[in-house]
Order: C-alpha cells, then sequence, then structure tokens
C-alpha cells in the first residue's frame, strides 16, 4: 500500500509529483503529501483527501525548487489526518523546517520498542505512524554521510519497507532505502526519480531500475550510485523503458472500471491467439518452465491468493481437479502459511496475482519455494515481486488495471487457469478432457463477452431496483460458485450494499433463511449440467416472495417465467462460461454503484494492491 514518487533534476518538481501520486493513488488515496528543498529548506504540504482536491492548495511558488519526494497513503498506523499523512519530519517542528523528510511504504514490524527507545532519548512524536519513527532514526543517524544514516534503518527495523529521503543539508539529493516493499529508479537526462511502479516514469525516464533487497540508493539528477547493506558500491543494470507500458487515460469513459470492462474482449482475444490455436492441437505453454513430465508427477495443486484472485483460485481449483485429475484446491494466502501444509516436489503451487506485490500472496509462494514445492505465478505484471520470485510466470496480458474493483484482470485470471487446465489435460494424456470444444469456445470468447458488454441495459434496469437493497445474494453451482461470489464481491465493494456469495447447494443448509421481499438474490443459471439444479434453488427462493435476477444463456426457455429481471448472455461452453457471466455481474455492481453516488474507481477504505500483511 502507499504509493512513491521522488524527483531531482532541472524541472520544477512539484508536477511531476503531483503527476506520480495522482498515478499511485490506486495503492491508496486517503491523503497525500509533498516535500519540496527550496532555499535551504524541506517545505512540506499534506492532507486528508485526494489528491485532486488536495493539489490545487499547494501553491507552487511556496514549493518551487527541483527536487522533492511525493506520497499517497493507505492508512496502516494512525487515523488519515495531517500529522499522520507523509511526509513525515524530523529535526525541528514546523512543517517548513525540518532536517529530513520521509515518505514510506510498507510497515515497521518493531515500531513500539523502537518508538519507546527514542522517546526515551528525548524525542517527541508528532504522529501516530511508523513512519516517523523512520524519519527520527535517520536524522539522528545522519552525520553528513546519508549511506550510513540509510544503513541505520535496515540495521535497526524489522518489517517490510520503501522509503524516499529528503535531507535539509542535501539540496540535490534523494536517499532511498528498500527491504520488501518495491521501488524503482527512473534515469532521464539530466533528472532522475524515485516511484513505486513504472507508471510515473513512463514519458519522463528513458530508463530503469529496480531498487534489490536491503539496497540504498543515492539519486542526484545527473548519478545514480547504488549501494548493499553493508555500504559497499555495487552495479546494477537498467532496463529500457517501453513507452506503452503506460496506459493511464480513461479514454472518454467516465470510470477506469468501466474502461476496463469494455478493454474485456481485446484482452482476452491476445491472451487466447498467444495461447492456442483454434482447434486446440497447439498449446503454447513452454515458457512457464513446466515440462509435461512434471505435470504428470504433480500429486497436488494448490492456487494461493486474495480477493477476487481467490475467486479466480475457486475456478482454476475446479478444472483442474474436474478436467486435469490433479486434486486442487484453493486457499486464501493469508491463511497458507498457519496451516503448514504439506509441501513437496511433487506438490505445484500457483499464486495469482493482478498486481503481482500482494503481501500475503508473496508469503504464502515464499513458503512454497521454502519447502521445494513447483511454483507457478499467474500474473498481470511480470515484472513483479512475485514474478521473479515464481518458478514460472503466466502473464494474463489484461494490461494496466486502474479501478480498484478488479474486472479485467479477473476475466484474464480465469482464462489464462482455464488455458492452464488445458495443458495440464494434455500433459497428463486425459483423454476426455473436452480440449478441442474449449479451444472453439476460447476463441469465440470475445465476441461472446462484447455482447454480453452490449446487453448493458438488461443489468442496468435490474440496477434501478437493487440500489435500494441493504442485502443481496448470489448464487452459483459447479465452476460457477466463483463467480457467485466474485459477483457479490464486486456489489459490496463498490456499492457498499452487503452481498454474500453461496455456492447454490448450501442454500438449504442456512443462508435460506436470509430470504426475503427485501433481499434479491443473483442466480447464475446458464446452460450446462448444474442448470436445472440452478433453478431449483431459484424456484425455492421464489417460494419465499425472494426477487430474482438470473444470469442465463439466450433462448432459455424458463428465464422470463421464473425472473424478475434476466440477465441474457450468449451460448458458450460450460467451462468457459463463468467468463462470460462475471460480465453482467460486473455491470450489475457498477450500475449500482453509479445510481447510489458512489467513488466507483476509489471505494472507501480500499486499495489497489494491498502489500501488508
Ligand atoms: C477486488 C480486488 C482485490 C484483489 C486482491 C488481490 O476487486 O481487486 O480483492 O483481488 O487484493 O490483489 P492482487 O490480485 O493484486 O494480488
Amino acid at each position: 500500500m502507499c504509493g512513491i514518487i521522488g524527483y531531482t533534476g532541472s524541472s520544477q518538481a512539484l508536477p511531476v509529483l503531483i503527476q506520480g501520486i495522482r498515478l499511485l493513488s490506486y495503492r491508496g488515496y486517503d491523503s497525500a503529501g509533498v516535500s519540496v528543498w527550496r532555499e535551504g529548506a524541506l517545505h512540506v504540504r499534506k492532507d486528508p483527501g485526494r489528491i485532486e482536491d488536495l493539489a490545487p492548495s499547494w501553491d507552487p511558488d511556496g514549493l518551487a525548487g527541483t527536487t522533492g519526494i511525493g506520497h499517497t497513503r493507505w492508512a496502516t498506523h494512525g487515523v488519515p489526518n495531517r500529522a499522520n499523512a507523509h511526509p513525515q519530519q524530523a529535526g525541528e517542528t514546523t512543517e517548513d523546517g525540518g532536517l529530513v523528510s520521509l515518505v514510506h511504504n510498507g510497515i515497521v514490524e518493531n515500531d513500539l520498542a523502537l518508538r519507546e527507545t527514542l522517546e526515551a532519548e528525548g524525542v517527541a512524536f508528532r504522529s501516530d505512524t511508523d513512519t516517523e519513527i523512520l524519519a527520527h532514526l535517520f536524522a539522528r543517524a545522519f552525520q553528513g554521510d546519508p549511506v550510513a544514516a540509510a544503513r541505520v534503518l535496515l540495521d535497526r527495523c524489522r518489517g517490510q519497507f520503501a522509503v524516499a529521503i529528503q535531507h535539509r543539508d542535501l539540496p540535490d539529493t534523494l536517499i532511498a532505502v528498500r527491504r520488501g516493499s518495491p521501488l524503482l529508479v527512473g534515469l532521464g537526462v539530466r533528472e532522475n526519480l524515485l516511484a513505486s511502479d513504472l507508471r510515473p516514469l513512463v514519458g519522463r525516464a528513458d530508463r530503469v531500475m529496480e531498487l534489490g533487497e536491503s539496497e540504498i540508493v543515492i539519486v542526484t539528477p545527473d548519478a545514480v550510485h547504488l549501494f548493499d547493506a553493508s555500504g559497499a558500491a555495487i552495479e546494477r543494470e537498467t532496463r529500457a523503458i517501453d513507452h506503452t507500458e503506460r496506459d493511464t487515460g480513461k479514454d472518454g469513459y467516465p470510470h477506469f472500471m468501466l474502461k476496463e470492462m469494455h478493454e474485456q474482449p481485446e484482452r482476452l482475444y491476445e491472451l487466447v491467439a498467444g495461447r492456442i490455436d483454434p482447434e486446440g492441437r497447439v498449446l503454447r505453454m513452454d515458457d512457464l518452465g513446466l515440462t509435461d513430465e512434471q505435470w504428470r508427477s504433480f500429486e497436488r495443486v494448490d492456487l494461493v491468493a486474495a480477493g477476487t484472485a481467490f475467486n479466480a483460485c475457486a475456478y482454476g481449483a475446479y478444472l483442474l481437479e474436474s478436467m486435469a485429475r490433479i486434486p486442487a484446491r484453493a486457499l486464501m494466502a493469508h491463511e497458507y502459511e498457519s496451516r503448514d501444509p504439506v509441501l513437496d516436489e511433487r506438490v505445484l503451487v500457483i499464486a495469482v496475482s493482478q498486481s503481482g506485490e500482494t503481501m500475503d500472496t508473496k508469503i504464502a509462494l515464499q513458503v512454497a519455494l521454502d519447502a521445494g514445492a513447483a511454483t507457478l505465478a499467474v500474473l498481470n505484471v511480470r515484472e513483479s515481486v512475485i514474478g521473479r520470485m515464481a518458478g514460472g510466470v503466466l502473464d494474463m496480458h489484461a494490461g494496466p488495471e486502474i479501478g480498484v474493483a478488479s474486472t479485467k484482470a479477473y476475466t484474464g485470471m480465469l482464462c489464462s487457469l482455464l488455458l492452464l487446465a488445458l495443458k495440464a489435460s494434455r500433459a497428463r494424456c486425459i483423454a476426455d478432457a473436452p480440449i478441442a470444444e474449449i479451444a472453439q469456445a476460447l476463441w469465440a470468447l470475445p465476441d461472446a463477452v462484447r455482447t454480453a458488454l452490449e446487453r448493458f441495459d438488461e443489468a442496468a434496469a435490474a440496477a434501478q431496483d437493487v440500489r435500494r437493497a441493504d442485502h443481496m445474494l448470489y448464487l452459483g453451482r459447479g465452476p460457477d460458485a466463483a463467480t457467485a461470489s466474485e459477483g457479490a464481491l464486486k456489489m459490496k465493494e463498490i456499492s457498499y450494499i452487503h452481498a454474500e456469495g453461496h455456492p447454490a447447494g448450501e442454500m438449504k443448509h442456512g443462508p435460506i433463511a436470509l430470504v426475503s421481499r427485501e433481499m434479491p438474490t443473483v442466480a447464475i443459471a446458464t446452460a450446462g449440467p448444474w442448470r436445472e439444479r440452478m433453478l431449483g434453488n431459484v424456484r425455492e427462493v421464489r417460494a419465499r416472495e425472494g426477487e430474482i435476477i438470473l444470469v442465463a444463456t439466450d433462448g432459455d426457455p424458463d428465464a422470463a417465467k421464473l425472473a424478475d429481471f434476466v440477465l441474457s448472455v450468449p451460448a458458450t461452453h460450460p467451462l468457459v462460461a463463468p467468463i462470460v457471466n462475471a460480465i453482467p455481474l460486473q455491470i450489475l455492481a457498477y450500475e449500482t454503484a453509479r445510481r447510489r453516488g458512489c467513488d466507483i474507481d476509489q471505494p472507501r477504505n480500499l486499495a489497489k494492491t494491498v502489500t501488508v500483511q
């Protein structure tokens, strides 16, 4: 969580910092701040709120200067207020007088002990943050050598952190240190930058370098000096930045979420066309680092992830077990380590993550690596922490996702996992795996998704109705149990309606008690082996006067009779259907949130990338 940006060069720093904060706001957006060196002092502006509202009040004259750092926050230690916003300062008491300004992404785990020690030494804290500890430690350790002072942070602080620092006595200098949380250095012409991800660097820097684990970097407009944790100078290769890597405009859409939903047909096409031919004869998966022999030797697959990615894992586990005949289970990444899973090289652990940065997923993957299990990551950002850890990476090719509620990454995950299950089925010689039928359906998938998106009005009509609901139920069976969970997650994330997703078979065992006229039920009952039984559940809800929103295949003879609202989708293979069925549920959540006046791209309390446990 939290985004860091730093700039030193020949241009004014403030506009670069504001733009960087804007581009990093998906990482957290409850407060923001900047520090700029001007005329021998560090000038800080920071407040709770969104960058769009804060930046107009940051006077360019007071903040005129060519070196500065900026931050966008997702609160962990202390409520979002001015005192807790970053930059945190140390050394003096006024906002325009500190010796040190420091911004931080991550968590200092031994913060309480460090705070006590510093207080005993006479430090007066002005915030509730763990970040302020870092600022004081750096300020007190600095004797003219920033590398030595940065080493003190590595020596004394436990946990995961990336920090960018300015010292009043080093006018054109940024100092950064990293353990766990990501930080990039962007190299330009007479200017250099720091950033939590690539977006703020694209279009500004020509080359990029990643700060390694426990490394320190000193950045000036003309030079970047890298040091290891012992303070020894080290060298690192840089890579050229591909200027198409950033895609940050809304392209005329009112929200990123809507834009990203509409990108799905194109994204899915690229993913499918890159991996499989229309007859399913050729499956291009050699880059994953898994041989057919390994696929045959696996005795179990554990899929680990969080949130939307966990829902995708539930679908993936279903496919791997039912089609490729490998025992497979989806597990929430944050629960993985504590169950002490039985692992060895006969187990494949698949980490699924849009960002590739989710701390819970990263830790689960580390558990697998430590135990000698085979590992694979399904990612949207190949060059990410998880991407570098995993034995192989399957890139879902969804393109940058900015809206906090995941849409195109979810369908990208489903499609990737389906391709993987096809590969596993072929490698394991499963004679009756429907590889050719699914290949055909995958090639038709972009059009099916496009058609589902064109049916916007059907979901919008249902949204007009459910917008007043306080509670909703989502039901699905087989691989669509995952769709139900994901539909409910989308609804609660952006509309703040309490929504529960359940496998429909579970209804009678409890959730049916909730059904009433006031609680709409979304039932996914598209064509396939589960449809009949789903319709049985629908009848049970109707018998209790519950309202039904039914996701049904075109031409379903019973849909209109059983449902208050039908969300129709084109016919496809039942195992591909969950990818298409996700679309009307995305629209339903979007249109409901819009009608309720919610902040769709930046829902309350959430962040796009969760880099803390
Ligand atoms: C929901 C959503 C989150 C993420 C979760 C994991 O719309 O986006 O639930 O799925 O935080 O994030 P990644 O996929 O980046 O590991």
